[in-house]
């Protein structure tokens, strides 16, 4: 069986992140035939159309490890009730210039983790509408909304044991989706 190649896109660029540190976390806990990627968004510079037919060397970077993967997994916060603008600074910047999208037909998931209890709902409803539009087919269900709790990473950062399993069977359907979601 092949091994999947994900691409993960964190949408906070905090250094004590805890959406990188779940992020951290679902690497450790993945199982054989998938192999995860970070893809980096801090370097990217903010898009200017101007710039789409001489894209900086990150642009081009960040397009050709999504070009190069078998899926995106975002694993954002919410801010202000939307996404991160380095999220989507990073999603326009992939998207040009016009016909080159390098998001086009790649699998998406999206999971986030807020102190909130609705924590990264919207954001993640707001994400699933430009990810349409980048013609990303995106796992609908189960969605994921973690409220980060006390308790949640153990002293080592991963999952506690109350959460695992949880987290565990989500990560294996939305391997077996984006498995399911290849295009030749
Ligand atoms: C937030 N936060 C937040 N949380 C939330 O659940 N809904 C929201 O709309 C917002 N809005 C928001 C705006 C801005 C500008 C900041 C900086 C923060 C709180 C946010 O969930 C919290 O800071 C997380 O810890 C951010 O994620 P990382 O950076 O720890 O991954």
């Amino acid at each position: 069986m092949k091994t999947l190649q994900i691409a993960i896109i964190v949408g906070s660029l905090r250094k004590e992140s805890i959406n990188r540190q779940l992020a951290n976390a679902i690497v450790c806990m993945a199982t054989t035939n998938v192999s995860f990627h970070f893809v980096e968004i801090g370097d990217l510079p903010l898009y200017n159309q101007d710039e789409d037919d001489h894209q900086s060397n990150s642009v081009l970077r960040m397009k050709s490890e999504i070009e190069n993967s078998d899926g995106v997994l975002f694993v954002t916060p919410e801010y202000n009730r939307s996404i991160p603008g380095v999220l989507k600074n990073a999603l326009d910047h992939g998207s040009r210039p016009y016909g080159q999208n390098s998001w086009d037909k790649k699998p998406a998931a999206i999971i986030g983790i807020s102190p909130s209890p609705v924590g990264t709902a919207l954001a993640q409803q707001h994400l699933r509408g430009v990810l349409a539009t980048l013609n990303m087919p995106t796992l609908c269900q189960p969605e994921m909304f973690i409220q980060m709790k006390e308790g949640f990473f153990d002293k080592s950062g991963n999952i506690s044991e109350a959460s695992e399993k949880f987290i565990e069977r989500w990560i294996a359907v939305m391997l077996e989706w984006m498995s399911l979601n290849q295009h030749p």
